[in-house]
């Protein structure tokens, strides 16, 4: 039984690489949603050549199902076949990082319900990671739905809006989507019930029924080396109370940028994905 979140710093179990080791081979088949980010992810690469990074990447399943031009890059702490493009590294112990490159697209699928009270630093060295236009692509579990399954190596679990909010302090949440709506919350395995899943976010059914959730973000302000907004202080005799000057950090925008969106438009009938 996992730990509340709230409680969780102290008393939290990060699972090491001898449980991965053996675990994340139940994810060398193409799943469900390890189908939908290749769906999602080759949309958004389109046809220009990008890099990306599979944070999480267990046995890299996902490579195969990427379009030609997409290079693929893979970090876990597990790694089964070692190559050049593949780096073992334990995220609770290292920062995220693949020899200083940046890239285009970085996805993290089925890993933040491990990352215990890690979660935010790894949304900003992820952050730090992508290019100027990049994205990042990440799922989380609904733990709002009826029948919470919870698996007992989580060590991150909080409402959705919880998990979103968070992002959003970090990214730009540019939209989130149920992946699948099932009663026994379990990714869908039968061809007929996959093909049943729209990608819609029904009222009150997605709250209780979703199983999981894609957010698509694009890179947030912040980067995670960069100082605290500094407050200037003007001399007494230049009258009213100064105005906060931020020199750097989450509160200034670049040209254009529609800051940070708590509540990002989730796609809904009508909505291209
Ligand atoms: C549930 S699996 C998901 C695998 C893959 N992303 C997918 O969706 O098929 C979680 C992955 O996170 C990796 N992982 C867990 N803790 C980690 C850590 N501390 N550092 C790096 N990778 C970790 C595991 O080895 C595993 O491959």
């Amino acid at each position: 039984m996992a730990v509340p979140r709230e409680n969780a710093d102290d008393d939290v179990k990060y699972y090491k690489r001898e449980f991965w080791s053996k675990e994340n081979l139940k994810f060398t088949t193409p799943h469900y949603r390890l189908r939908k980010s290749a769906g999602v992810i080759n949309k958004i690469a389109g046809d220009r050549p990008c890099d990306l990074l599979d944070v999480g990447c267990g046995p890299a399943a996902l490579k195969d199902l990427l379009r030609e031009n997409i290079s693929y890059f893979g970090i876990d702490i597990a790694i089964h076949e070692h190559a050049p493009n593949l780096i073992e590294s334990d995220f609770v112990k290292s920062p995220i990082s693949f020899n200083g490159k940046k890239f285009d697209i970085i996805v993290a699928q089925g890993v933040f319900e491990y990352t215990g009270k890690f979660q935010e630093q790894k949304f900003a060295e992820i952050n730090d990671l992508l290019k100027e236009h990049g994205r990042f692509v990440t799922t989380y579990v609904n733990f709002n739905h009826r029948a919470r399954s919870i698996y007992w190596p989580y060590s991150n679990v909080q409402p959705l809006g919880d998990f979103r909010d968070s992002l959003g302090r970090i990214f730009t949440i540019e939209k989130y989507f149920p992946t699948s709506h099932n009663w026994q919350h379990s990714e869908p395995g039968r061809p007929l019930i996959q093909a049943l899943q729209v990608p819609i976010r029904v009222p009150l059914l997605s709250h209780y029924l979703a199983v999981e959730y894609f957010f698509i973000c694009s890179r947030g302000p912040r980067r995670s080396g960069q100082r605290e907004p500094q407050v200037q202080h003007l001399p007494k005799w230049a009258g009213r109370a100064p105005r906060a000057h931020v020199s750097a950090g989450r509160h200034r925008r670049p040209r254009g940028h529609p800051g940070p969106s708590r509540r990002a438009p989730e796609v809904g009938p009508g909505t291209r994905r």
